[in-house]
């Protein structure tokens, strides 16, 4: 990355968003695994690519207006009425694509939380979620917040409505620990979206509630069996497996590992499990990894008490 002295970097957190019951309005974020963005003043120059470096740089558009993290940028430039064109971006790109980790979005927080501090920090950081939500809708044609508002904020985050946006921290436990998987599959958040049905059933949609509900409820009381049988999505899971080799499988060598809930991060093909404490949780990875590789398929391993940071300031 370039060292100019009018910039600011900043590194976002993956995170594991649906969370089972909460799809499509809860996440947490992780760590081991995420984005850096440089943001530079920098009128001078032609700044209509992104910069990138990074493992997966050469995977995404280095259009502005494709790429993540400038999109997210640019919204809140143009909101603090700033020409998108004075300002450099760079993003390292170390998060691999179509992970079901939050790599876009990762991307978008990192860009608008640098941008934010180089503009001398006009919004709050839960006032740069919105801006993040137009990273997404260009990089998967859904402005969810079930990733950046985990990302930006860290811990565990409901989205309780998206219109007006009301975003709200959740607790959790101190020692509830994920294991997340991401087994060398690509899976489009826009293809595993398409599988989802327009319509939901009167009964699903009760019971999607309860189990919401009931994870919140468990999570606020630090009650790990109500947490474990409140992680159950009859909304996406059910439609979404067929993409995920050995999920099944997956699923049923976490949970008599000691487990208590197991579901697709996000929108997959990466996969969590949820339990109590760092040696269950390594004890629990050990089993699923050994489940992929028994499909024929490399995976990384991550193993993370909850990222209560979020995006920070490198
Ligand atoms: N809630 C989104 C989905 C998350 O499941 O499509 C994508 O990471």
């Amino acid at each position: 990355m370039s060292d100019f002295s009018l910039s600011k970097t900043a590194f976002a957190p993956a995170t594991v968003a649906n969370v089972g019951s909460g799809f499509d309005i809860m996440g947490f974020a992780i760590n081991g695994s995420g984005d850096n963005v440089r943001v530079t003043f920098s009128p001078d120059t032609d700044n209509s690519l992104v910069k990138m470096t990074g493992a997966y740089a050469q995977l995404i558009p280095a259009e502005r207006a494709k790429n993540t993290s400038s999109v997210a940028a640019d919204f809140l430039f143009i909101a603090c009425s700033k020409k998108p064109s004075d300002y450099l971006i760079e993003l390292e790109k170390n998060m691999p694509l179509g992970s079901g980790m939050g790599s876009s979005a990762a991307s978008a927080a990192a860009a608008v939380f640098a941008a934010n501090s180089l503009l001398g920090s006009p919004f709050s950081t839960l006032q740069l979620i919105p801006f993040a939500m137009e990273g997404e809708r260009v990089a998967c044609g859904a402005a969810h917040a079930d990733n950046v508002g985990p990302s930006l904020l860290g811990g565990f985050v409901l989205i309780r409505s998206y219109s007006p946006l009301d975003i709200v921290a959740l607790p959790f436990p101190a020692d509830l620990y994920a294991v997340v998987v991401h087994p060398h599959i690509e899976l489009k958040t826009s293809d595993s979206r398409k599988v989802l049905p327009r319509e939901v059933s009167m009964h699903n949609a009760i019971t999607q509630a309860g189990n919401a509900a009931g994870l919140i409820a468990g999570l606020w009381q630090k009650d790990y069996e109500l947490i474990g049988r409140s992680i159950s999505d009859v909304l996406a899971e059910p439609y979404r497996t067929q993409l995920i080799p050995g999920f099944d499988a997956f699923k049923k060598a976490a949970l008599e590992a000691g487990a208590i809930a197991c579901g697709i991060s996000g929108s997959g093909p990466s996969v969590f499990a949820l339990c109590k404490g760092e040696i269950l949780a390594k004890e629990i990875a050990a089993n699923i990894h050994t489940v992929f590789m028994n499909q024929g398929l490399i995976s990384d391993v991550f193993i993370s008490g909850m990222n209560a940071e979020g995006t920070r300031l490198v």
